[in-house]
């Protein structure tokens, strides 16, 4: 019989790795990232990806929901236009059954409410049209800007000014070559941007059940990529992914902070100053595959990861965690080419359609939406946060959560008045019951 005490979970010494004392996870370090443990329903007053511009054509109303702010767009003569889709006289939703007499105004189904789509002024009542209240409220209007086949949206507070509003470059991944000589990349060329001339953003946006912290610290996890080994792509083109990889240097890890442009890291992958783990000798593990496949990731404010030279050469993969509401986010999978000529979008788009979206985004990174659902529910009640045991390789979840408390625009308070802020409201568990899902998209009413 074994007579030896068992081994039980200990509570951790907050060393984080050997690297340096920097490094360590302190109570000093945890007290840096208070705000990022608050931001449950996410990072408010940045600007989110909302829909493919294909997804509301000319005349269209589509209404969705970030950081609990339900938000409906509609596109009126080219231009997308969006307020918060919570009517001011009882708060039901305007995308929920559009109504729109003209190509200035949209209409609450329910009382007609009539707001003007470019201030969010209420303009008139249909059944009431000398009502005092008419002109002295409205509904708060978000910023829009397209790009590249996507449309953005500055998710703000009701009172936060225009003014205050920042370009969307901030809000997006640093750009190549500009920072070529600070990051130098030998092994790809310049990775696209979004920015780009002729750019070309081709992806898919699902709902993922979790929250969108630990969907986003997935992204750069530099000892996850354990799960990918199974992956059709990794073993149909022979690739070389390792088991982990680890920091061995101080500075495996930048901050990008610039007064004047993006916040957030960029981890030195595949330099000196990580180590790529090739195998394990107490389990007897070797990674076998021919064809290196070397990538770099970053990830900046309010999460948005970007993997250079991924799935190949010449294309850059973006992804965003868009929080919907605490246990809900909706995942943005993008990948970006520069496509100069007609024909060479045509080209993209074949190969996105016959390689990149079935083996990429859906088949390896399948593995991630199901790897963060997996955490959810240590997290879920926000004492995961104090109870996980952490190791060196988890340095970059640590300094993002620092750079993201610091830099942020405001943290989401929880939602009001919308789906998914009652866990158990009889039409969140009546929708569950018949098979739908909570998700990103307005209910529709039929008629
Ligand atoms: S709830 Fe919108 S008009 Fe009454
Ligand atoms: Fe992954």
């Amino acid at each position: 019989m074994n007579t030896s005490p068992p081994v039980r979970r200990q509570p951790g010494s907050p060393r984080l790795n050997t690297v340096s004392a920097e490094r360590t996870n302190d109570a000093s370090t945890q007290s840096q990232y208070q705000p990022y443990k608050e931001a449950a329903w996410g990072f408010i007053n940045h600007w989110y990806p909302a829909l493919f511009s294909e997804e509301i054509p000319e005349g269209h109303v589509e209404g969705i929901q970030i950081c609990g702010v339900q938000i409906v767009l509609r596109r009126v003569h080219g231009k997308v236009l969006a307020l918060k889709d919570q009517c001011v006289h009882r708060g039901v939703r305007l995308s929920a059954k559009p109504l729109c007499f003209n190509d200035k105004t949209i209409t609450c189904w329910y009382h007609g409410f009539t707001y003007d789509l470019a201030s969010g002024a209420l303009t008139t009542i249909v059944g009431n049209p000398d009502d005092p209240l008419i002109g002295t409220t409205g509904l708060t209007t978000y910023p829009v800007e397209e790009i590249a086949g996507m449309v953005f949206v500055f998710v703000r507070e009701d009172q936060y000014p225009d003014a205050d509003v920042p370009p969307l470059a901030h809000d997006l991944p640093v750009r190549f070559p500009t920072s070529s000589e600070r990051f130098p990349h030998p092994l790809w060329p310049a990775a696209p941007s979004l920015l780009d001339p002729a750019a070309v953003g081709l992806g898919i946006h699902r709902t993922g059940e979790s929250n969108w912290r630990i969907a986003c610290e997935n992204g750069f996890d530099n000892a996850h990529i354990l799960v990918h080994q199974d992956n059709t792509i990794v073993q149909a083109l022979n690739w070389v992914l390792p088991l982990g990889i680890r920091p061995v240097s101080d500075d495996c890890i930048t901050l990008i902070e610039d007064e004047d442009g993006p916040k957030g890291l960029m981890q030195w992958l595949f330099s000196d100053r990580w180590e790529a783990i090739l195998e394990n000798k107490e389990l007897d593990v070797k990674v076998e595959g021919l064809n290196g496949r070397f990538y770099r990731t970053s990830c900046v404010l309010p999460g948005v990861l970007m993997v250079e030279n991924w799935p190949e050469e010449h294309i850059v993969q973006y992804e965003w965690y868009v929080p919907i509401t605490d246990d809900t986010y909706e995942y943005w999978e993008v990948l970006v080419k520069v496509c100069p000529t007609p024909a060479a979008r045509e080209k993209f788009s074949y190969r996105f359609e016959r390689v990149y979206k079935p083996l990429c985004l859906h088949g390896f990174n399948d593995c991630d939406l199901y790897a963060r659902e997996a955490m959810q529910e240590f997290y879920a009640d926000g004492t995961g946060w104090d109870n996980e045991q952490l190791v060196a390789t988890d340095v970059s979840a640590i300094t993002w959560r620092k750079v993201a408390s610091r830099y942020n625009r405001g943290i989401a308070k929880p939602g009001k008045g919308v789906e998914g802020a009652t866990k158990t409201s009889s039409i969140r568990l009546r929708r569950v019951a018949q098979g739908r899902k909570p998700g990103y998209f307005v209910e529709k009413i039929k008629d």
